[in-house]
């Protein structure tokens, strides 16, 4: 992140240091976060987000995942497949990781509280937690949620093994108009063949 954004350095401050705090909470989500950021990143410039926008996004990309600290080790470190009580605990995350930033009260923080709160709603309202639809999710919410997904599988988690890259954009245009913004997934299809951030696995 650079200083000359317009979102206050204090927030920038804070952000690193929780994300700090993730990692020794969680190493692997936060790598995670760190690649959700620099694809949301892309994503953002080339939709031509203005400046506060941009660094909205940024810091709510690194943070998305922050209220995960907030779950019990044996559901968050879980290696084998979860039940519905316990992605119910899970899917508490993006409220407990939106009190988390709003409580630093530093200005630009409850915009950013906000987009974290609804980095998993879905494009045809039917995500969580508050089954926002369309454009009424924040576009910052909504280019995250892309980026989060392509992520997710691009890696091992307990519930899947990774993905190569033509496995994983198969899927999101599967779910592009349902989970995903057609407009926003047009845009990621052009970044992402270029991006650092392109899932390595070949097959
Ligand atoms: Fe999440």
């Amino acid at each position: 992140m650079k200083l000359e954004d317009p979102i206050s350095i204090e927030l920038y401050s804070h952000t690193k240091a929780l994300s700090v705090a993730l990692g020794y909470r969680d190493h692997l989500t936060r790598l995670h976060s760190e690649r959700v950021l620099g694809l949301s990143e892309e994503s953002g410039v080339c939709v031509g987000l203005s400046n506060n926008d941009l660094g909205i996004l940024k810091i709510a990309a690194s943070l998305h995942d922050i209220g995960k600290i907030g779950i019990p080790d044996h559901i968050l470190l879980n290696t084998s497949k979860l039940d519905k009580d316990e992605w119910d605990k899970i899917k508490q995350h993006s409220e407990f990781g939106e009190r988390i930033l709003a409580a630093t009260e530093i200005e630009g923080s409850k915009q950013a509280s906000l987009v974290i709160r609804h980095h998993h709603e879905h494009y045809n309202g039917m995500g969580y937690p508050d089954r926002q639809s369309g454009e009424n999710i924040s576009i910052c919410s909504r280019i995250i949620s892309i980026a989060d997904s392509y992520d997710a599988m691009a890696e091992t988690r307990s519930y899947h093994h990774s993905r190569t890259h033509s496995e994983i954009m198969a899927i999101l245009h599967k779910e592009t108009g349902e989970k995903h913004d057609p407009e926003l997934m047009s845009i990621f299809c052009k970044i992402i063949e270029s991006s650092k951030f392109k899932a390595t696995k070949i097959h």
